[in-house]
């Protein structure tokens, strides 16, 4: 009897100091820490390199909509680039920092600088949801 309890308590011991263990092909990062978390529901940028004009008229008429990328491109443009009619290239505008175009339009109307993606060359880099949480219909 006592040998059997001997062993239950072994085997209880040997149970708790595994748990929480991490699997042996986690890599050690150093200071005990364990590269073993799920990162990847992350979401995912990609750069969209000298895009022809788009003519869509939603990019003129969106204002300062700073959320109409995603209605159109289905994803969040952090930074883009537009070129110029002589060919040179802008410096990067990040949307809600220093995009807005100090044209005033009709009516008193501002609009962000990607207004001219309509009608102008243009590069941005894009973040789109992870393919599990995308949108429907994008
Ligand atoms: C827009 O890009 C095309 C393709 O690279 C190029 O041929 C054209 O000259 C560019 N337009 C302007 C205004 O620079
Ligand atoms: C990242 O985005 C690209 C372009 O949209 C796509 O082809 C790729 O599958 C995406 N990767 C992940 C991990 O979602």
């Amino acid at each position: 009897m006592l040998t059997t309890k001997v062993i239950i308590v072994i085997l209880c011991c040997l149970l708790v100091s595994s748990y929480g263990q991490q699997p042996s092909t986690c890599p050690d990062q150093g200071s005990g820490n364990y590269g073993c978390f799920d990162i990847t529901s992350q979401g995912n940028c990609t750069e969209v390199s000298n895009k022809s004009p788009t003519y869509d008229y939603r990019w003129l008429n969106s204002g300062v909509d700073s959320n109409v990328d995603w209605t159109i491109t289905c994803g969040d443009i952090i930074a883009y680039k537009i070129q110029g009619y002589t060919g040179v290239w802008s410096g990067w505008y990040v949307p809600g920092v220093n995009d807005m175009d100090t044209k005033v339009n009709g009516g008193n109307g501002l609009r962000r600088l990607w207004s001219y993606f309509y009608d102008h060359n243009h590069s941005y880099i894009i973040c789109k949801p992870n393919n599990i949480n995308h949108l429907n219909g994008c």
